[in-house]
C-alpha cells in the first residue's frame, strides 16, 4: 500500500472511471457495510441513498491503502455524514451498529434471499413479504403462488445458481458458446464481459457479447444457437428479447436503462463429471454416479451490430457503477450522452431536446 503523503485526497475524482481501481480491496471492511446499506435502500427503493452508499463503496475500493484514521478520508469525494457515520463506528468499534441492524432485520433479510432466485426483483418481493412469506424455502412450499417462467427456473435451480460461477467454468462455458456460435457464423466474434472480463474470478453469471465483423447481420444466429442448444439438451431456461433498436431514436437518459439489443438470459446445463475418488469403487458408491453430474448456470448472450459492438463492450464489462460514472462524466463534463449503442454530441441533438423538454 502506499504512504499517505503520495496521496492526495483532493485529487481523487468524485468519478469512478477517473480513477484507477484493482481488485484489491484494502477496505473490504468498509466496502461491504456500505454494501449492505446500498442493499437494505435498494429493497426501500430509495435511490437516492443507494447510490450515495454505492458511490461511496467504489470510492473505498480504489484507495491504495487502509482507512484507519477519519483523517484518511479527509478531502475525499463521495462521503457524506451517513457514509462517514459508519466510517466512524466501524474506525471505532470494529462493526457498525447501524449495519448490524439492519442485517438482523426480517425486511431485509426476507429481501436479502428472494432477490437471490432469478427472476424475482424488489416489486415481487414486497409481495411475498406481504403475504407473510420470509424464506425461499417458505416460498418453494407454497404451492398457491402465482409465478412466472423465469421464477419457476430459478427456484428449479435455486441451489446450484446461488453457489458462485467459478474461472474454470466461465472458461468452459465460453468455449461451449464459441464452438456453437462459430458453427454458424465462423467469423464472429465472441468475447466474455461482465464481472469475469474485469478479472474477477468469481460471478453470478457470464456474460458475453457476440458480433459478427463486416456489414453482415444474422438476426436468427441466436435464435440457431438456442435451438441447437436445446437439441443438445444444455437448455435449462431461455427468455429471448429481440432488438428494439431504432436508428432515429435518441439515447435514454435514464441512470440504468436497459439497452436495445437482441439478448438472451439463460440458463445452462454445464456437465462436470466427478473427479473419481479411488475409495470410490464399492457397489453403494457405483449406484451414486447415479448423481446430478451438472450444474445449472446462468448465461447472458447479447447479439450487437459490429458498428456498435465497442459501445456494448464498454457497458456490458461493467462494473455498475464504472457505467454509470461514465455516462454521468459523458454529460456533466462533456455535454455528450454516452449509452451501449453509442456516443452523442448534444449540440446534433438540439430539436430532440426541445422536444423532450415539452
Ligand atoms: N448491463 C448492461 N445492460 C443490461 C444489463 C447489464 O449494460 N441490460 C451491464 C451491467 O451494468 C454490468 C454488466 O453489464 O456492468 C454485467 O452485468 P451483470 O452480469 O449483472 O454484473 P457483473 O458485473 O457481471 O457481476 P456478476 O458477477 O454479479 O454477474
Ligand atoms: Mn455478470
Ligand atoms: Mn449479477
Ligand atoms: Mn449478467
Amino acid at each position: 500500500a502506499l504512504e499517505m503523503p503520495a496521496f492526495i485526497a483532493t485529487k481523487v475524482s468524485q468519478y469512478s472511471c477517473q480513477r484507477k481501481t484493482t481488485l484489491n480491496n484494502y477496505n473490504k471492511k468498509f466496502t461491504d457495510a456500505f454494501e449492505v446499506m446500498a442493499e437494505n435502500y435498494e429493497f426501500k427503493e430509495n435511490e437516492i441513498f443507494c447510490l450515495e452508499f454505492l458511490r461511496a463503496a467504489s470510492l473505498l475500493k480504489s484507495l491504495p491503502f487502509s482507512v484507519t484514521r477519519m483523517k484518511d478520508i479527509q478531502g475525499l469525494p463521495c462521503v457524506g455524514d451517513q457514509v462517514r457515520d459508519i466510517i466512524e463506528e466501524i474506525i471505532e468499534e470494529g462493526e457498525s451498529s447501524r449495519v448490524n441492524e439492519v442485517l438482523n432485520d426480517e425486511r431485509y433479510k426476507a429481501f436479502k434471499q428472494f432477490t437471490s432466485v432469478f427472476g424475482v426483483g424488489v416489486k415481487t418481493s414486497e409481495k411475498w413479504y406481504r403475504m407473510g412469506l420470509r424464506t425461499v424455502e417458505e416460498v418453494k412450499a407454497d404451492k398457491t403462488l402465482k409465478l412466472s417462467k423465469m421464477q419457476k427456473a430459478g427456484l428449479l435451480y435455486y441451489e446450484d445458481l446461488v453457489s458462485c460461477v467459478s474461472k474454470a467454468e466461465a472458461d468452459a462455458v465460453s468455449l461451449i458458446v464459441k464452438n456453437t456460435v462459430c458453427t454458424f457464423l465462423p467469423d464472429a466474434l465472441v468475447t466474455i464481459t461482465g464481472g469475469f472480463r474485469r478479472g474477477k474470478n468469481i460471478g453470478h453469471d457470464i456474460d458475453f457479447l457476440i458480433t459478427n465483423p463486416g456489414p453482415r447481420e444474422d438476426d436468427e444466429l441466436l435464435h440457431k444457437v438456442i435451438d441447437l442448444w436445446k437439441k443438445q439438451g444444455l437448455l435449462l431456461y431461455c427468455d429471448i428479447i429481440e432488438s428494439t433498436f431504432v436508428k432515429e431514436q435518441l439515447p435514454s437518459r435514464k441512470v440504468d436503462a436497459m439497452d436495445h439489443f437482441q439478448k438472451c438470459f439463460a440458463i445452462l446445463k454445464l456437465y462436470q463429471p466427478r473427479v473419481d475418488n479411488s475409495t470410490c469403487n464399492t457397489s453403494e458408491q457405483l449406484e451414486m454416479a447415479e448423481v446430478k453430474d451438472w450444474k445449472a448456470i446462468r448465461v447472458d448472450l447479447v447479439i450487437t451490430p459490429f458498428e456498435q459492438y465497442p459501445y456494448a463492450l464498454l457497458g456490458w464489462t461493467g462494473s455498475r457503477q464504472f457505467g454509470r460514472d461514465l455516462r454521468r462524466y459523458a454529460a456533466h463534463e462533456r455535454k455528450m450522452i454516452l449509452d451501449n449503442h453509442g456516443l452523442y454530441d448534444r449540440r446534433k441533438l438540439i430539436n430532440h431536446f426541445e422536444y423532450i423538454v415539452q
